[in-house]
C-alpha cells in the first residue's frame, strides 16, 4: 500500500486517483487501504467511504478475477436484458452482486452504460460487447473460462 502512496502528492485532489489504483492493484479496494489513505492525505475514512459508496466503480467487496457487468437499463431490458442475466446467473451459478466461489467470475447489474443503441449491453473486464444473445453470451463467458 505504501508503495502506491509514495506516486502521489498528499493532496486531496489525488484521492480518486490513488482508489482507481489501488482497485486496479487489489481488484477491490480493502478496507485497510481506506485507514491509510485517510492518514496519508489527512481525510476522514468516513469521507473516503462514502466516495467509494457513490461511485460504482469501487467496490469493498473482493471481486472475481473476470468481472462482468450486465446493462439492466430500459432499452437493454427492452431488447432482452432479462433473459441474458438469467443465463449468465444460470451458467456461473451466482445472482448479481455475487461472486464465484472459485474467485474467477463476479456479476452485476447497472442501470445504462451510455451506449443504449447497441443493447443489450454486457461488459467483461473492460471490454464492451453488444447486441448480446443467449448464445453470445455463453460464448463469450466460454472463453473467459479458458483464460486462467
Ligand atoms: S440502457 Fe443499456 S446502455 Fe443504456
Amino acid at each position: 500500500m505504501d508503495i502506491i502512496l509514495k506516486r502521489y502528492k498528499t493532496e486531496r485532489k489525488e484521492l480518486i486517483h490513488i482508489l482507481h489504483e489501488v482497485q486496479k492493484e487489489y481488484g477491490y479496494i480493502p478496507v485497510e487501504s481506506v485507514s491509510a489513505i485517510s492518514k496519508y492525505l489527512r481525510i476522514s475514512e468516513s469521507e473516503i467511504f462514502g466516495i467509494l459508496t457513490f461511485y460504482k466503480a469501487f467496490t469493498l467487496e473482493p471481486r472475481g478475477k473476470h468481472h462482468i457487468t450486465i446493462c439492466m437499463g430500459t432499452a437493454c431490458h427492452i431488447r432482452g436484458a432479462p433473459k441474458i442475466l438469467e443465463e449468465v446467473q444460470r451458467q456461473l451459478g451466482i445472482d448479481a452482486g455475487e461472486t464465484t466461489p472459485d474467485r474467477m467470475f463476479s456479476l452485476e447489474t447497472v442501470n445504462c452504460l451510455g451506449c443504449c443503441a447497441i443493447g443489450p449491453v454486457a461488459v467483461i473486464d473492460g471490454n464492451y460487447y453488444s447486441n448480446i444473445t443467449t448464445k453470445k453470451i455463453n460464448s463469450i463467458i466460454k472463453e473467459y473460462k479458458k483464460i486462467e
